[in-house]
C-alpha cells in the first residue's frame, strides 16, 4: 500500500484554502487571561438572546427530536412567505445564511467563472468563491474619508463585472465596515449588471438598519430575476446557535434545489406552533418582538 493521503485528490482550489481560524470560545479566553464577564463581539451575535417565545418553542420541540426533519421545511417557509408577502417557492433554507453562500457558489461558479466582491467584504465570500476554483475579483473599497468609509464602491464593482461574472456579493449593511448603500445607488447597480449575473444581496443585518432607510431587497425581487436576497435568524433574532438562514429569489428562477438541514427542524416546529417568534432588534427579550408569522 502506498503512503499517499486521500487529501491529494481534493481539488487544487480546495487544497489552496487557508483553514479558517475561528474565534476563541469565551471559556478558553477566560482561562487564558484569568478574567470574567467577557462580551463576545467578534461574530456579531445578539447578546440580548432569543425571545422567550422562541425558547419555549424550542423546549417543546425537543420532545420530537426522534423524528427526521421535514426535508422541505414546509412550515418555516410557509411562515416566512406570510411574513414577507412572497410565494413559498421563492424560499430556500440553509444552515445559517453562510450555508446559502456556499450553495450559491457551488451552484453558479466553476473554474473559468468569476465572482465580484468588495475589498472589505464579509470574510466568507472570497472563501466560497475560491473553493469552487472560480476567480474572485476583489474591488477596492471606498476611501476612509468617504461618508461610508471602506464601504462598497458600487460603480467600480459594476465596472469589474464582465461576461464571465456569475455572482456579485453585496452585504447591505456590510460586515465588517458597518456601511450601507443608498437605495438609488443600489438600484442603479442592479440595473447596470447583466441579467446573466446573479446579484447576491446579503441582508444579515437589515433589521438593524431599517431606521436609516436601508433598502429591503425583497421588495425588488419581482422586478429583478437576477437578484437573490439572504436573511438570517442569527443576528437580530438572537438565534445564531440554531443556524437558520434563508434566501428569497425571484419567483420564476434562480432557486436551487431545496435542501434544508436537520438543524432547521426545530425552527420548523416553532413556526408550526405559531410561535415562530424571536425578539426584534433591540427588543429586550420580552416576547413582544417581531414574530415570524404575522399576528
Ligand atoms: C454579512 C454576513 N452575512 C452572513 C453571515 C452568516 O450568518 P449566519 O450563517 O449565522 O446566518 C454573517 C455572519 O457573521 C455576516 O456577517
Amino acid at each position: 500500500m502506498s503512503g499517499a493521503h486521500p487529501e491529494r485528490w481534493a481539488s487544487a482550489a480546495v487544497r489552496g484554502l487557508a483553514p479558517y481560524v475561528p474565534g476563541k470560545p469565551i471559556s478558553e479566553l477566560e482561562r487564558e487571561l484569568g478574567i470574567r464577564d467577557i462580551v463576545k463581539l467578534a461574530s456579531n451575535e445578539n447578546p440580548i438572546g432569543p425571545s422567550p417565545l422562541a425558547v419555549r418553542a424550542m423546549h417543546e420541540a425537543l420532545g420530537e427530536a426522534w423524528v427526521y426533519p421535514d426535508g422541505s421545511g414546509h412550515d418555516l417557509k410557509t411562515a416566512l412567505a406570510r411574513h414577507h408577502g412572497v410565494g413559498v417557492e421563492a424560499f430556500t433554507l440553509g444552515n445559517g445564511s453562510n450555508d446559502l453562500l456556499v450553495l450559491l457558489a457551488e451552484a453558479f461558479l466553476a473554474p473559468g467563472c468569476e465572482a465580484v466582491y468588495s475589498q472589505y467584504c464579509f470574510a466568507i465570500y472570497p472563501l466560497v468563491v475560491q473553493a469552487t476554483g472560480a476567480t474572485g475579483r476583489c474591488v477596492p473599497a471606498r476611501s476612509c474619508a468617504d461618508a461610508m468609509p471602506f464601504g462598497h464602491d458600487l460603480e467600480a464593482m459594476a465596472r469589474a463585472v464582465n461576461e464571465r461574472t456569475r455572482l456579485v456579493f453585496i452585504a447591505n449593511p456590510n460586515n465588517p465596515t458597518g456601511t450601507w448603500e443608498g437605495s438609488e445607488a443600489l438600484r442603479q447597480f442592479i440595473e447596470a449588471v447583466p441579467s446573466s449575473t446573479l446579484v447576491v444581496l446579503d441582508e444579515a443585518y437589515y433589521d438593524y438598519a431599517r431606521a436609516v432607510g436601508c433598502q429591503d431587497g425583497i421588495e425588488w425581487l419581482a422586478a429583478h430575476p437576477n437578484l437573490v436576497v439572504l436573511r438570517t435568524f442569527s443576528k437580530a433574532y438572537g438565534l445564531a446557535g440554531l443556524r437558520v438562514g434563508y434566501s428569497v429569489s425571484h419567483p420564476g428562477g434562480g432557486r436551487r434545489a431545496q435542501s434544508p438541514a436537520p438543524a432547521l427542524q426545530c425552527q420548523c416546529r416553532c413556526a408550526r406552533r405559531g410561535y415562530g417568534g424571536a425578539s426584534g432588534p433591540g427588543s429586550p427579550g420580552t416576547g413582544r418582538g417581531t414574530r415570524v408569522q404575522r399576528a
